[in-house]
């Protein structure tokens, strides 16, 4: 076999990564913990081919050739060829590798998590790889070694200084929380971002609360999340998903200059979440977002249509929809409950401040596309358009 298809899913962090110990190997400072989405809604596809006739490795994303010398693009290719040559495959043949998202990358979203895990899984199949990859996507981009697993995943720190230990191990499979549901509220934003590599680098050089945070919270958080998650407490896991998603963007302002992700929609939203919780004197919702304006909501399959209900009125979407505004999983009955409008003392905003809305839930790992319809690449290794 020379040419491998593969799709791989975004993850969403519940417990924060931000802080590299060894920023070329990209060793953490603390474990984090994530839930893969499911590939269906949101999936990064990539194709890898092998052959005697390429002349030198090349590389093209969303249609476009990049420079194939990318340090961290080099550490995962690197890493895959040592794997293989220890397993007795040894040929020095070039490869072509093209990628894509099946979202629109101004979304936001963590591409590159999907992007390095999909490019890994692909490579490993190719160079007969067998055992654990998060180590060599890791390389790539920390959080995306949690998406080479489905399900909960966590990110163990490890302590090798060389990063042997440094790996992503499921906590359980999609299947254990089937209710379990996901909103990734889309927010329109222009704002040019300060990198994650370049924020948590500023942020482990200034930022005593960041240090506070490794020290004393993250290690009994983690430890706490994973119960609640083995335990299916929704109330526990949304609980600790809000204050570890607020922790990760104190830290950021207490990062000199700041680094600020959010923007008044943001806050909005989750002034939304809590006075939704408190209308119902219970926990149902709870936001996290990761380094940008997004909010990523985390619900049960019960409280979906209720929840985009009361979403679909503070915040209406754009009156003249060029794009699908509701995507993904299909949602019935959505209307929230006019008693539950009434004790939300919220503003109403003008419509179009969330650009779209995309519904999903939690997944499996990568998988691999075996109909040769799937490849990006021809025969010859051209990306096909
Ligand atoms: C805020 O994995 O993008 O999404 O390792 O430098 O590639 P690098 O950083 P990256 O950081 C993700 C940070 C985060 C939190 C998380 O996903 O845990």
């Amino acid at each position: 076999m020379n040419i491998v298809t593969c799709i791989a899913p975004v993850n969403i962090a519940v417990i924060k990564y931000w802080g590299k110990r060894d920023e070329f190997l990209i060793l953490p400072t603390n474990d984090s913990i994530s839930a893969t989405l499911d590939t269906d809604q949101l999936h990064a596809r990539t194709t890898v081919m092998i052959s005697p006739d390429f002349k030198e490795d090349r590389i093209w994303l969303n249609g476009k050739e990049e420079d194939v010398k990318n340090a961290r693009l080099q550490n995962c290719l690197k890493g895959i060829r040592k794997r293989s040559q220890l397993s007795g495959y040894t040929n020095d043949w070039k490869i072509h590798i093209c990628s894509k998202n099946n979202f629109p990358t101004a979304a936001g979203l963590a591409s590159s998590a999907a992007g390095y895990a999909c490019l890994t899984a692909a490579l490993a199949k190719l160079y007969k790889i067998e055992g654990d990859i998060s180590i060599i996507a890791r390389s790539g981009s920390g959080s995306a070694c949690r998406s080479t697993i489905g399900g909960f995943v966590r990110w163990h720190m490890g302590s090798d200084k060389y990063g042997t230990d440094s790996l992503a191990k499921q906590i359980v499979p999609a299947s254990h929380w089937p209710e379990l549901r996901i909103l990734v509220l889309v927010v329109s934003d222009e704002q040019k971002k300060v990198p994650s590599a370049i924020g948590m680098k500023r942020s482990m050089e200034t930022s005593q609360l960041l240090q506070h945070r490794i020290m004393h919270v993250v290690p009994e958080r983690a430890n706490k999340m994973q119960r609640a998650i083995v335990e299916k407490d929704f109330k526990n896991f949304a609980q600790l998903t809000m204050k570890d998603s607020n922790q990760f963007h104190a830290v950021c302002l207490d990062t000199y200059p700041p680094c600020i992700y959010m923007n008044d929609i943001s806050n909005s939203i989750i002034n939304l979440v809590h006075s939704y919780n408190d209308a119902v004197n219970d926990v149902k919702v709870a936001y996290t977002f990761d380094a940008g304006p997004n909010a990523t909501l985390y619900l049960l399959e019960k409280d979906v249509s209720a929840v985009i209900g009361v979403l679909d009125h503070f915040f209406p979407p754009s009156e003249n929809v060029t794009i699908e505004y509701r995507r993904g999983l299909p949602v019935e009955g959505i209307k929230p409950s006019q008693g539950i409008l009434e004790k939300l003392e919220l503003q109403k905003y003008p419509p179009g401040q969330l650009r779209y809305m995309i519904y999903t839930k939690v997944g499996d790992g990568p998988k691999y596309l075996n109909n040769p319809q799937d490849h990006l690449l021809d025969d010859q290794g051209n990306p096909i358009n």
